[in-house]
């Protein structure tokens, strides 16, 4: 019988992974039980799954999910209330079916729609979420502002953000709520989510914590550029939690096994290694660290770049443990 990934960590900070419905019932749900004391629901929070049309809220998956981690002392992490993508397309259109232009008008009604529907999610799960990503992927460094310029920013301006942020405290004064994106390793991007962050907690805006979603390869991210992100947002006294970590076993957007070769596996676990030693030297930093997935048989990036067979998790398709797991959990005994 292998060690628990949990209890092994739990000196360090809490263990997570992401999951669909169909990971809470049979084995799956015995190795979830087992390794991880976090979920996040992959889709099952988001707006088109919770609101896919206007005021008709939609809470069967999401539910499953939270009643199941109740019954096994896991906590859940809500993913994501506002976001550019799983959005649906009603949300950015005007009474006419219309999609918004930046006036007055549009700003008030895509606000209202945004409030609304952070309440209503937020206020539905109240007191069972530890901790919410409030706003999702809303840094583009390439612009002069930092921001990116989606549907959300068109319509209403960079304001979404901050009342965003104010209305989640309001509707959950308890959880956490953080603000999440990918590549933050990145100088450029780790600089432009900074400035906002920084920003957003001198104006008083409600930011408890930065995720770092941490989807990269077995070359990438460095544990160096790791390191210097962890510590440059610890500058701000903010909570860290890393989101969505993943591993795959591709470093171009092309190549495709159909047999994942033993020494991508072995940098895989060389890469987890690396990478959990900066998340345990800077535990008083970071609370949680999340997979995104249970095991290797369920991964969004087998269709994404392309479709391809990817193996970026702790887990195989059999659901063993791989050598990435056993490079995290060492001898076994919690540090
Ligand atoms: O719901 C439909 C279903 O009806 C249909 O039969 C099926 C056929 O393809 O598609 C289903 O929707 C898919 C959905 O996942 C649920 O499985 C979408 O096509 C697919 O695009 C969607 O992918 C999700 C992706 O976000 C969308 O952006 C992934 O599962 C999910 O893991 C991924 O997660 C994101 C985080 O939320 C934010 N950070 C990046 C991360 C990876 O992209």
């Amino acid at each position: 019988d292998i060690p628990s990934l949990k209890d092994v960590l739990a000196p360090d900070f809490t263990v997570g992974a992401a999951v669909t419905p169909a990971e809470i019932t049979g084995d799956h749900a015995d190795l979830l039980a087992k390794h991880f004391g976090s979920v996040t629901p992959g889709n099952a929070m988001k707006w088109d799954a919770t609101e896919p049309t206007e005021g008709a809220f939609k809470y069967t998956d999401a539910d499953a999910i939270v009643d199941f981690a109740a019954a096994h002392g896991i906590g859940v992490r809500g993913h994501t209330l506002v976001w550019y993508q799983q959005t649906p397309a009603w949300v950015f259109q005007d009474a006419s079916g219309t999609t918004m232009t930046a006036t007055p008008e549009n700003k008030a009604l895509l606000l209202s729609r945004m409030e609304n529907h952070i309440k209503a999610v937020m206020g539905h799960f109240k007191g069972k979420l530890y901790a919410w990503d409030v706003v999702n992927e809303a840094i583009d460094e390439t612009q002069s502002d930092g921001l990116r310029h989606s549907m959300w920013y068109q319509i209403a301006g960079p304001d979404y953000i901050a009342d965003a942020f104010r209305t989640a405290h309001e509707a959950d004064p308890d959880a956490e709520l953080c603000i999440n994106d990918y590549n933050t390793t990145v100088a450029a991007k780790r600089q432009a989510l900074y400035n906002l962050v920084s920003s957003l907690r001198q104006q008083g805006v409600p930011v408890d914590c930065v995720g770092h979603q941490m989807h990269g390869n077995i070359d990438w991210p460095s544990a160096s550029d790791t390191a210097a992100t962890i510590e440059q947002f610890a500058g701000l006294g903010v909570d860290q939690q890393i989101t969505e970590m993943d591993v795959s076993v591709y470093t171009d957007n092309t190549s495709s096994y159909s047999t994942i070769p033993a020494a991508a596996l072995t940098k895989q676990a060389a890469e987890y290694k690396a990478l959990f030693d900066v998340y345990r030297s800077h535990r008083d930093d970071i609370s949680s660290v999340t997979v995104w997935g249970l095991a290797d048989d369920n991964t969004w990036l087998d269709s994404f770049p392309i479709n391809r067979l990817d193996a970026p998790l702790f887990f195989d398709r059999q659901l063993q443990a791989k050598a990435a797991y056993w490079s995290v959990v060492g001898d076994g005994s919690s540090t």
